[in-house]
């Protein structure tokens, strides 16, 4: 049996089996920067208060850092009795500094303590994954400025569409990843309020400056209400969500890179250092950076859903199932800057051919360029949806392109000036028509740079 901090009022110690349920300190210690920068922060408001003197919180701090720096030389600092990071440096704490650590705790219930730990601990990584995602749009931006003019074909249902630049397509990846760095800045101007000073559950009995502790811990402001403070978890599922759909966009790309790595499309080849090859087919090189990316945004789902199910039945203000929602989301955050970073840096290493893709273009890809250029001789649109559409019907039929059929076969559709008409009908033409802010025309994806430069600028 385990004896615990609260042997006052207990006559036996915990069950094995108990203990194995309960314990947490396996998981938790990722907490501990955070833990220790949140009881320095304490501190402070306990020194304002006069419940600690200044030089007993020099002591305190001292011990704190020294706990820290052991923790990162790789020391074992922990013991088989220690419940959570949060008990477990405070036991350390007093055995370093004597009965003083004991004194950190004044005013402060580990509820209050864990939300203020847990809301430090996602703050500061959301920080670290918009650094990331601003990389990713950098090397996105770099890489469609590089690689301007080269054309591919545009598809929708994973069909031939419309003529499109590469650099319009990859610049699409550049604005939904700066919406998510955006999702992010909203979370931490929506998520800025300090826990501690709710105590338990009905606020601390100690004169206490929260507001003073919240400036030192990077917080705009304290919680308006304890209960609300210690209990609502609405904070980690906006976060994991958050991260969620982080993944979510990189797994579209994933998609597409998964299709174009392959032999039927050819566009892009990984380079080694971002691939995987087989255990019994020599020839293989396969996209696994890709796939597995596209794998992981699965689990972003289930943590949340775990998260979410946690939450929804836990009564107020506190109850130990709260505990489950630290895994989730350390989960995500672990999963989300790796895909990150190979995504980022697999874009940078890979090779993109472009002969292959302006080799694959069909010529149905100017079927609405052939339509549009109709209505602008007059003919109403729908007629002209049905005139090209039939030229494209019938060459499918012959096993033929429909730019091939004879001039006769156009006229006869009702194509007018036929000659001009084919003559007109390039991949260039095509974009050059499409220069509408957003498009994918020469001038629009300019623009788009443009743009983008700016938001980063602001970012
Ligand atoms: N390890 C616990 C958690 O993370 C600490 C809070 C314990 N509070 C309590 N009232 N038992 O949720």
């Amino acid at each position: 049996t385990q004896t615990n901090m609260w042997t006052g009022r207990f006559a036996s110690g915990m069950a094995q089996s108990m203990v194995d349920l309960s314990f947490s300190l396996q998981f938790d210690a990722e907490l501990i920067e955070e833990d220790i920068e949140g009881s320095i922060g304490h501190g402070k408001g306990l020194v304002e208060s006069g419940v600690l003197s200044k030089a007993d919180y020099k002591k305190i701090c001292d011990g704190l850092k020294s706990i820290l720096d052991d923790y990162h030389a790789g020391k074992n600092l922990w013991c088989d009795s220690d419940e959570d990071i949060h008990m477990a440096v405070e036991r350390v704490l007093t055995e370093r500094i004597g009965a003083l650590g004991k004194k950190i705790h004044t005013g402060r219930s580990r509820n209050d303590q864990v939300c203020t730990d847990f809301k430090l601990y996602m703050r500061h990584r959301a920080a670290e994954i918009r650094q990331l995602e601003i990389e990713l749009m950098e090397t996105v931006l770099d890489l469609s400025k590089k690689y301007f003019g080269k054309m591919m074909p545009g598809y929708t249902h994973l069909q031939q569409a419309q003529p499109i630049y590469f650099s319009h397509y990859l610049m699409s990846m550049f604005f939904a990843v700066s919406r998510d760095v955006k999702r992010l800045d909203n979370f931490l101007e929506l998520h800025s309020q300090l826990p501690l000073g709710s105590g338990a559950m009905a606020g601390s009995a100690f004169p206490y400056h929260r507001a003073l502790v919240a400036e030192a811990l990077g917080f705009k402001d304290v919680s308006p209400n304890s209960i609300d403070a210690v209990s609502h978890r609405d904070m980690m599922l906006e976060f994991n969500a958050d991260l969620a759909i982080i993944a979510n966009t990189m797994s579209r790309y994933a998609e597409d890179f998964v299709n174009w790595s392959s032999s039927e499309f050819g566009y892009l080849t990984l380079h080694d250092a971002f691939s995987s090859g087989s255990s019994m087919m020599p020839q293989k090189k396969n996209p696994d950076s890709m796939e597995l990316i596209r794998g992981k945004s699965g689990r972003m789902l289930g943590n949340f859903t775990a998260l979410y199910t946690l939450a929804k039945g836990a009564p107020l203000s506190y109850s130990r199932d709260l505990q489950e929602d630290k895994e989730p989301v350390f989960d995500s955050v672990h999963n989300v800057k790796v895909i990150l970073r190979v995504m980022k840096e697999a874009l940078e290493t890979a090779r993109f051919n472009f002969e292959t893709m302006h080799a694959k273009m069909l010529p149905a890809l100017l079927a609405t360029d052939l339509a549009d250029l109709l209505v602008e001789a007059g003919v109403p649109f729908r007629d002209a949806h049905h005139i090209v559409g039939s030229l494209v019907g019938d060459a499918a039929r012959a096993g033929k392109q429909f730019t091939e059929l004879s001039d006769e076969a156009w006229a006869a559709a009702g194509v007018p000036d036929v000659a001009k008409m084919k003559k007109t009908l390039t991949f260039e033409y095509s974009v050059s028509k499409r220069n509408i802010e957003g498009g994918t025309g020469p001038k629009s994806v300019k623009q788009q740079f443009t743009k983008a430069a700016a938001l980063i600028k602001k970012l």
